[in-house]
């Protein structure tokens, strides 16, 4: 703590949950691309001990999928056992550069690559994925609650691979998310409709996730704020999710994002649209596809500073429960500044991204500016190892 005032120091002790992190700044997930045949292999192992030899309090391991239809493609890990050494000999290498771990858990939903995984997406009604070029099947009652078992068995799963945390991926119109928008969600029983049935889904997971892992390690979720989309989920109702995710509690802190990974993906992001290196990644025809009208469904938003303070403003206001502040994070200003505004922690993923050890380069020198310039070129890396392609 600050002699002279409450405000926490950024670089200081902090307790989330069970946990006590070495300081408050916590790697956000981004999807790696190194998990051939859906296994950890010894790049993910160094890409994360880097980040955790960088400084962070705690690295999140992006994006350990439930269940195997809820991959974003095929060689994203699932939560199994055959996945255990791997991850064991992860969270090893995290905890001996002094940094804790943290699973991200859940469910691609209608985001999901039925083409890859061999198996259709599921989402709350039938719709078109664009990317896979395929319709997303309306998950059946049974889809529900196997799809909520198989958070809680992916926690414990976690548990048993050493992990400090598992965050639920809450968010971007993944399988929970999906549910809550209004906009994807037609259903006309009991999971579709008013706030409360869209939000049962969500609310499910986390409630699963909690009764499995008690106080043994620390729950997360990861939240949209507002999808970034017409009759989408907007602020007045995920302010609601968020109060019962509260009262419920199911969860140690909620991790504030926005966007759809379906729909508007660069609402997320901000900066600029990656469209010709993004399209690169796809074979003819949908590359010359993407080229021509990519800027239609890859929209850019202008990048600022903390760009989802705003909202989540709104958040800080409205609860108690700890909460970790993302989006156009890279500054140690920035960093006092959520701090002073009441959040818990910050959540950084592309300035870590171009450069792993910036958290200590701040801690020493709180003058420290990141060298990420937003162009957002690491974004179509996440098919082939994902780096920054500028370091
Ligand atoms: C290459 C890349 C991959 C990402 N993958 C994921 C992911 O798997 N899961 C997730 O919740 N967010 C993912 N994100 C979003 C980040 O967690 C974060 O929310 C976003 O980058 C905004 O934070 P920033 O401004 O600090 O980068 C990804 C971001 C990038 C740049």
């Amino acid at each position: 703590m600050n002699t002279t005032s409450s405000i926490p120091d950024v670089f200081g002790q902090a307790e989330l949950g069970p946990l006590t992190l070495r300081n408050r700044i916590i790697k956000a997930a981004t999807f790696e691309g190194m998990t051939e045949g859906a296994l950890v292999s010894d790049d993910l192992i160094e890409f994360h001990r880097r980040h955790a030899a960088g400084g962070v309090a705690m690295t999140t391991v992006a994006y350990c999928a439930v269940a195997p239809e809820g991959r974003t493609e095929r060689d994203q890990i699932w939560m199994r056992p055959e996945a255990l050494p791997g991850l064991r000999r992860l969270t090893d290498a995290v905890h001996a550069e002094g940094a804790a771990a943290s699973a991200q858990i859940g469910h691609a939903g209608p985001v999901a690559n039925g083409k890859s995984n061999r198996v259709p997406a599921l989402g709350p009604s039938v719709s078109f994925n664009a990317q896979a070029m395929q319709l997303t099947r309306s998950a059946t009652r049974a889809d529900i609650e196997r799809i909520t078992r198989a958070h809680a068995d992916a926690a414990l799963l976690a548990i048993e691979a050493g992990f400090d945390a598992v965050e639920i991926h809450l968010g971007h119109n993944y399988f929970a998310s999906s549910f809550l928008s209004p906009k994807i969600n037609k259903r006309r029983d009991g999971y579709g409709g008013t706030l409360t049935n869209r939000a049962k889904v969500a609310l499910g997971a986390a409630r699963a996730v909690r009764d499995a892992v008690g106080d043994r390690i620390a729950v997360l979720a990861k939240l949209n704020m507002d999808d970034g989309v017409p009759g989408g989920l907007w602020l007045d109702e995920s302010l609601q999710v968020a109060q019962w995710l509260e009262r419920d509690g199911s969860v140690d802190a909620l991790e504030l994002t926005a966007g759809s990974s379906l729909l508007n993906p660069m609402y997320l992001f901000r900066g600029d649209a990656p469209i010709s290196e993004f399209a690169a990644t796809f074979k003819q025809p949908m590359r010359l596809g993407i080229k021509l009208v990519g800027d239609r469904f890859i929209r850019s938003y202008p990048y600022q500073e903390a760009y989802l303070l705003d909202s989540a403003r709104q958040f800080r206001a409205a609860l108690k429960l700890p909460l970790v502040l993302l989006g156009g994070i890279t500054q140690r200003a920035t960093m006092d500044l959520a701090m002073a505004e009441g959040f818990q922690f910050v959540a950084m993923g592309r300035a870590l991204l171009r450069e792993p050890d910036l958290i200590d380069r701040v801690r020493q020198d709180s003058g420290t500016r990141s060298l990420c310039i937003h162009c957002n070129k690491c974004m179509p890396t996440i098919f082939s190892g994902t780096h920054c392609v500028i370091a």
